[in-house]
């Protein structure tokens, strides 16, 4: 794969908090690695000029890039220039004469209404073609708001742009566990033999945050729980554990096979839904030992929004690998601890010689620490045959490891045209149909209240099969004491 990565790259959107907060000090520290050459133009309605826009940006790498050096900047700042411009195929037809006819990237640094104009506008000024190179679309998060929507968003954006030039971000895959999960599961010999409903009795995907709503109300009280965290970054945690291998590592090849388990996710009942999802919002309460009102006492929030802070679901996947397996997703805000974690649980031996209860477990971890947990059954020294529980622990990086940020990850993905972290739009599509029933069933009714700083809603545990309960949040495994 040609590593071409000095073509313009263009952020429409360019005085936004995206891009302060989390496109910018990604590149910047990109670019202090030695990794990033592309000349960056801002774009925005803004009254700016070039200085306006560096003296921005500048401000928020000394507050987002603890590396932040003023040499470095000095260095980097030739590379930023700013455009006025609205997003009319007018406007950007502007754009030509700086980007020239060879490759370049546009970044939807935008709120999710206007990425279908955007594209659009962009294609109408004939920037989604290059005689000489590539043209790629970067757009955000959340694609669409449900099935409808998201059809309609790929509809105004494939009127202009190919499927192959478009890069969604779910920032979920720029994550170094959630690639980790695929490398180690496909790597390791043993790990196959085992990857299936013979030996497999659950999978619990739990992404538990302490934060709550940190002032992004207007985006968070439309969305909920469900949208924000399981339809997207959930889901693509679910399709690398539950996807076959692919035969070889193509953008294609893994997306469909992506694609292929979520097709095979059975759809939820729309009259039983409650079997299969679960939703709560956070109350008064504390965290460690600050006290935090409830979600409906939040500034801007209506005291009888209806908005979930909390979601989970239970998956069951009808193919011959997974059958009978129950796959459950939770997420969060306000919860007990920053606890993440993608957990196999292994079906007990069959004859338990030295007891009953005796599970194993495959952890990845994500939060608190990122590591490879599992959980293990040896003998207690001892004139006895007893047995004591041992967690073999491996953390995921040594402590003076460099690690990418996701945002890092994923830019550089772009740059060299590396499809394989981007969700393609089929994989998108298969996630809403699971959701739809659910964000249907929930425009009515109420979620249920649960304390903020505790472990979600207790109506959660009606999802678990019988003789299953869920892993505590903020309690990794450990030794038998
Ligand atoms: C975002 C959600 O996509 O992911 C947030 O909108 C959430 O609500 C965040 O807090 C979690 O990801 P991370 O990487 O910040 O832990």
């Amino acid at each position: 794969m040609a590593f071409q990565h000095d073509a313009p790259f263009v952020i429409i959107g360019a005085s936004g908090d995206l891009t302060y907060r989390l496109l910018m000090p990604a590149i910047f520290r990109l670019y202090q690695a030695g990794k990033w050459k592309s000349p960056v133009v801002g774009y925005s309605p803004d009254n700016w000029g070039n200085q306006d826009f560096h003296d921005h940006i500048e401000h928020g790498l000394k507050e987002f890039v603890a590396e932040y050096s003023s040499q470095a900047w000095a260095r980097f700042r030739p590379l930023l220039s700013f455009h006025r411009g609205e997003l009319t195929g007018q406007d950007f037809s502007a754009l030509a004469d700086i980007i020239g006819s060879g490759s370049a990237v546009f970044y939807l640094a935008l709120p999710p209404t206007l990425f279908g104009q955007a594209g659009q506008a962009l294609a109408e000024a004939g920037l989604n073609r290059a005689p000489e190179g590539f043209r790629r679309l970067v757009v955000e998060k959340p694609f669409g708001h449900n099935l409808k929507t998201a059809q309609e968003l790929r509809q105004a954006l494939h009127q202009g742009w190919q499927e192959e030039q478009i890069y969604r971000i779910d920032h979920f895959l720029g994550k170094e566990t959630a690639q980790n999960l695929l490398v180690f599961r496909l790597t390791n010999r043993f790990l196959e033999s085992i990857w299936d409903a013979e030996h497999i009795r659950s999978v619990q995907i739990t992404y538990a945050e302490t934060l709550g709503l940190e002032g992004r109300w207007r985006y968070y009280d439309q969305a909920g729980a469900l949208r924000d965290m399981l339809q997207n970054h959930l889901m693509q945690l679910f399709t690398l554990v539950a996807m076959d291998p692919p035969a070889t590592w193509a953008a294609d090849s893994l997306h469909n096979h992506k694609t292929e388990v979520l097709r095979a996710v059975r759809q939820i009942p729309p009259h039983r839904v409650d079997r299969f999802a679960v939703r709560g919002q956070y109350t008064q309460g504390r965290i460690g030992d600050r006290a935090v009102p409830g979600y409906r006492e939040e500034p801007h929030i209506d005291d009888s929004s209806t908005t979930e802070t909390f979601a989970a679901l239970k998956l069951r996947v009808d193919n011959w690998r997974w059958h009978g397996v129950p796959f459950y997703l939770r997420s969060g805000k306000r919860l007990a601890q920053d606890y993440a974690e993608v957990a196999i649980q292994l079906k007990e031996v069959p004859r338990g010689l030295f007891g009953q209860g005796r599970e194993n477990w495959l952890v990845f971890r994500m939060k608190p620490d990122e590591t490879i947990d599992m959980v293990m059954w040896a003998k207690e020294p001892g004139l006895e045959l007893n047995t004591r529980r041992r967690v073999l622990s491996t953390p995921y990086k040594r402590e003076e490891e460099m690690e990418y940020s996701a945002y890092e990850q994923l830019l550089l993905a772009v740059a060299q045209g590396d499809r394989t972290p981007f969700p393609r739009y089929d994989e998108v599509e298969e996630s809403w149909r699971i959701v739809d029933p659910v964000l249907q069933a929930w425009t009515q009714g109420q979620p249920e209240a649960y304390e903020a700083g505790g472990q979600g809603p207790a109506g959660q545990t009606r999802l678990m099969d019988e003789h299953m309960a869920w892993r505590r949040i903020g309690e990794t495994d450990r030794d038998t004491p």
